[in-house]
């Protein structure tokens, strides 16, 4: 069941934990559902959700506070395509998430982890790429940036190796407009790694 944590508005949901994510029943319609993953502060969600009324766009992030503030400028901004989801992005993503439900997967400036004794908290590993695969319908998109080199090699080329089920398409880039927050910060001074994967047709 989905709950609505006090003093927020409707847009941000925390959940039991157990039930998948009523996608239609969130958004009221059945249009193509985006997800950021990591959605930090939402700038890119923002823009992206004002630039694209024809899709729904769903921010999944663990910290409450960020999305929680993204909510409020949703509302401000008169965003009616967005939903917030508070939630682990692993959890979500395998157990919460529909099969073939999502068009296209953003996942921006991921915590790189960078220690190598931390390498087991980084997102993307085997069991991740299953359940991305899981969630995207045939040919969906997903979509990666990262201004750490090592995890952007190592995302890169997993990815790679996982053909045919992931082909390797012309990496995606935002507008200006629509940069995250964290890539405002190294814009200027560090080489930013993007790769852009489709999820096979079946
Ligand atoms: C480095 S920030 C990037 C935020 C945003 N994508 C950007 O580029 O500005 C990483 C974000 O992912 C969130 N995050 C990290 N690990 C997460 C996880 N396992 N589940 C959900 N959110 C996570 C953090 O709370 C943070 O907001």
């Amino acid at each position: 069941m989905i709950t609505r944590p006090e003093n927020d508005s409707v847009r941000v949901y925390s959940d039991d934990g157990l039930s998948p994510l009523p996608l239609r029943q969130l958004f009221g319609n059945d249009r193509p559902i985006e997800i950021d993953l990591g959605c930090g502060k939402g700038r890119f969600l923002l823009a992206h959700a004002a630039d694209h009324p024809e899709i729904n766009l769903l921010g999944i992030d663990r910290m409450l506070r960020r999305i929680r503030k993204v909510d409020r400028k949703a509302v401000r901004a008169g965003l009616t395509n967005v939903r917030l989801f508070r939630m682990e992005a692993y959890y979500a993503v395998a157990y919460l998430l529909p099969a073939a439900t999502i068009s296209t997967v953003y996942i921006l400036f991921p915590d790189p982890w960078p220690k190598r004794k931390h390498h087991d908290h980084r997102l993307f590993n085997p069991r991740f790429i299953d359940a991305l695969h899981h969630i995207l319908i045939p040919g969906g998109l997903l979509h990666i940036a990262t201004d750490h080199r090592p995890y952007f090699e190592h995302i890169h080329a997993t990815l790679r190796a996982e053909a045919p089920r992931f082909t390797e398409v012309e990496a995606w880039e935002p507008p200006d407009h629509a940069r995250t927050d964290f890539e405002l910060l190294f814009l200027e001074h560090k080489s930013i790694g993007r790769a852009s994967f489709q999820r096979a047709l079946d």
